[in-house]
């Protein structure tokens, strides 16, 4: 890193350029990008100054080493002191190799190989000139109606902040400022956006913040562990306060509590989003307020560009709060060496030589085959047997949408469909291929086609889902079943008498209550990225054994929303032995548990679980007590199982959920084979915020849970002294 006095570089600055260095504008701005610079839509009403665009600290959207190599060289042309621009992108789930989408990669438990798909979208991602990318999205969610449970790994603060760090490790490495193909990670959205009322995108989130502290923070506190170089601000309110407005959200917890110094921007227009939220009259008291939050970058709006210099003069404004803004995203750019090297890894020739190589695809591949999760499979019908006559019928049959969102780099058309991928597998002459309907249309010619096709079949494979703008950003959905068109196509199907197995790609957990007794068997594929078609096939053909297991909960219908596993017993318990028949917490039309419940995934071979001991009956502060299991293969075929640890509180200040995942092992059995699994509870895991927000453990009785999924457990009771 070269020997730069930041604070120098910083006292040479003028107030105008200090203030557009915490402005962040999008690529059409900047000269030399592929856009040609041309200036559209509402960008164009922007009327952002020359100045400013010259004296800009960051750039979003922009990619490819040669397009970010022209911006930069520009840049530093027209910059006065030399300061050259961070790049930030969206590389959420890869960069042009597509990964299967984040709640897709919960779903494998396997967090070497998250952290593996990470470093590879940054390698990805470097090679082509960007610094830093805005993942992982880390927010908890609970609810399926919200588009964006897709960017995430589930309902569950442990899993969550496991994958998280696996995926800050994945993207930074453990020497940003030298390792090359690595990039900075902007951890987001703080805090506790993925859980907006009614599960509508933006929406009003409202909760404890005791709550906040137990199940959303946890996550983000791990990416801070992991070293996270940034943070993102959320949409959302917190507490009645909007996230990028709020100074006790953003200087007392972040900062304070949680101890990161790093740079916080906001998001897309978030601060000009303080006068809608009603909390700043106009852009002059959003810019205020913003940076009296201590939000050092400001997205795609110009408050601060047209206002702190003002409000500094007239002394309503310390300076101070601008400079402290600055020095952090000048240290940022120094980490990343671009005051040495201000193109950084962007190279166009390991460019081509990275981007979407085969060793790449490989890996994505690999994390698609642990991602799927096998929901039902009646009578055995998967894996398909040898030489039977398959139609393969729907939407998503022959559909490169299976990226999911936040694949803008990659390519439907270089995605292996589900159709290739069978077909690079069998005989075409076993295969018939019969879309059947739209996502969300269909035609009485197209459903006769599909039912032709599946006349001579031994079994149909009916591909269905949601297009993938029908969930991510923006993309929340009251109805959570299948499209119309979808069921109707089904409907027609089942009437032909030959058996089906649904694949699903989707974004979120669905309501399948349609589907679920009429398919014999059921795979969720989710969007499993640039080589989800061949993935997919190998599960169907037994080339591989299904492993995956939910993070999400699979509720009946949008009415039981929200549903998730780790939920508190209430004082009318409906399965309590003394339950009244009526008056119990239950619905009148519907179970209180979920359809599929979080840690739930089924494989072709079976397994038991027996002989659950524990080292001791009683353990103080200092003890480790170990709980072991005996997990057996009862099937014929070689798989993998996550065994999974709970613990319940039995008795708390607060009341506490009936199981919290404390911990899980994926392990790989032969047929026969058996296994002792060991998990060490340690006091430090017994620790909950109590209502003055203390983190700490009570005295007195837990209970330990090994098992299968949230609800097929196995359980022992002990007391911490
Ligand atoms: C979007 C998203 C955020 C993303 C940002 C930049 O509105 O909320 O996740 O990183 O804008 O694209």
């Amino acid at each position: 890193m070269k020997d730069i006095d930041l604070t120098q570089l910083l006292n040479k600055m003028t107030l105008e350029e200090k203030v557009a260095q915490l402005t962040q504008l999008a690529t059409p701005f900047f000269k030399g990008s592929n856009d040609n610079g041309e200036i559209t839509g509402p960008m164009k009403e922007m009327g952002i100054s020359q100045s400013t665009i010259e004296n800009t600290g960051s750039v979003l959207g922009a990619s490819g080493a040669l397009q970010t190599k022209a911006i930069q060289e520009q840049h530093l042309k027209d910059n006065r002191l030399g300061i050259p621009l961070l790049f930030m992108s969206d590389i959420v789930h890869g960069y042009e190799t597509i990964f299967p989408i984040p709640l897709a990669m919960g779903c494998s438990w396997d967090l070497p190989l998250a952290e593996k798909s990470a470093e590879i979208a940054a390698k990805e991602a470097a090679v082509s000139g960007i610094h830093v990318t805005f993942a992982p999205m880390v927010d908890l969610v609970r609810d399926p109606r919200w588009g964006r449970v897709l960017e995430t790994t589930g309902e569950d603060p442990y899993l969550n902040s496991e994958f998280s760090k696996a995926q800050i490790r994945g993207f930074q490495g453990s020497d940003l400022t030298n390792d090359l193909s690595r990039v900075a990670a902007c951890v987001k959205h703080f805090a506790a956006y993925g859980a907006p009322e009614g599960g509508r995108d933006y929406n009003t989130v409202n909760m404890s913040e005791r709550e906040m502290y137990e199940q959303y923070l946890p996550s983000y506190r791990s990416a801070l562990e992991a070293g996270a170089e940034m943070v993102m601000s959320a949409f959302n309110t917190v507490d009645g306060i909007p996230a990028t407005g709020n100074k006790h959200l953003m200087r007392n917890i972040l900062r304070k509590e949680m101890g990161f110094e790093g740079v916080l921007i906001s998001d897309w227009g978030a601060v000009k989003e303080l006068i809608p939220h009603g909390v700043a009259e106009d852009e002059a008291e959003a810019a205020f307020k913003a940076l009296q939050a201590g939000i050092d970058i400001e997205m795609m709006t110009t408050c601060y560009v047209d206002h702190v210099k003002d409000q500094i003069e007239k002394g309503m404004l310390e300076e101070s709060l601008v400079d402290e803004a600055v020095f952090r995203i000048l240290q940022l750019k120094n980490k990343l060496g671009l005051f040495e090297n201000p193109y950084r890894g962007a190279d166009e020739q390991l460019e081509k030589e990275t981007v979407m190589s085969d060793a790449h695809r490989n890996v994505s591949y690999e994390l698609a085959t642990k991602s799927v999760v096998l929901l039902k499979n009646q009578h055995h019908v998967l894996p398909l047997k040898q030489n039977q006559k398959i139609a393969l019928i729907g939407p998503f049959a022959d559909s490169g949408d299976i990226l999911g969102a936040w694949s803008w780099k990659g390519s439907k058309a270089d995605a292996v469909t589900l159709k290739n991928g069978m077909l690079q597998r069998i005989d075409h002459s076993s295969l018939t291929v019969a879309k059947g309907s739209q996502v969300e249309a269909s035609s009485i010619d197209d459903i006769a086609e599909a039912v032709e096709a599946c006349k001579d079949a031994d079994i149909v494979i009916l591909a269905l889902g949601e297009d993938s703008e029908m969930s991510g950003e923006a993309g929340s959905r009251t109805n959570i079943k299948l499209p119309e068109a979808q069921l109707n196509l089904f409907s027609h199907i089942k009437k032909t008498g030959k058996p089906i197995i649904t694949v699903l790609f989707n974004g979120r957990p669905l309501d399948l209550t349609d589907i679920h007794d009429q398919s014999d068997a059921i795979l969720e594929a989710w969007y499993p990225g640039t080589e989800g078609g061949a993935a997919i096939a190998d599960v169907l053909f037994g080339n591989i054994n299904p492993s995956g297991k939910l993070t999400m909960s699979f509720p009946y219908s949008s009415g039981q929303i929200p549903v998730y596993y780790n939920h508190f017993n209430t004082g009318r318990p409906k399965d309590a032995p003394d339950a009244q028949e009526r008056y119990a917490s239950q619905y009148l039309d519907s179970p209180n548990k979920p359809l599929y419940p979080f840690g739930y995934g089924l494989s072709y071979t079976t397994f038991s679980y027996e002989n659950m001991k524990q080292s001791s009956e009683a353990m103080g502060a200092e003890d480790t007590l170990t709980f072991s299991i005996e997990v057996t293969n009862t099937g014929e075929l070689v798989g993998d199982e996550v065994v999974q640890f709970y613990i319940q509180d039995v008795t708390g200040e607060v009341v506490r959920p009936l199981k919290e995942l404390k911990d899980f092992k994926k392990i790989s059995l032969n047929p026969g084979e058996t296994k002792e699994v060991q998990f060490n509870v340690r006091e430090e895991q017994l620790r909950y915020y109590h209502s003055d927000l203390r983190y700490m453990s009570d005295k007195g009785k837990f209970n330990a849970f090994i098992g299968s999924s949230s609800e097929e457990v196995l359980s022992l009771s002990f007391q911490l002294l």
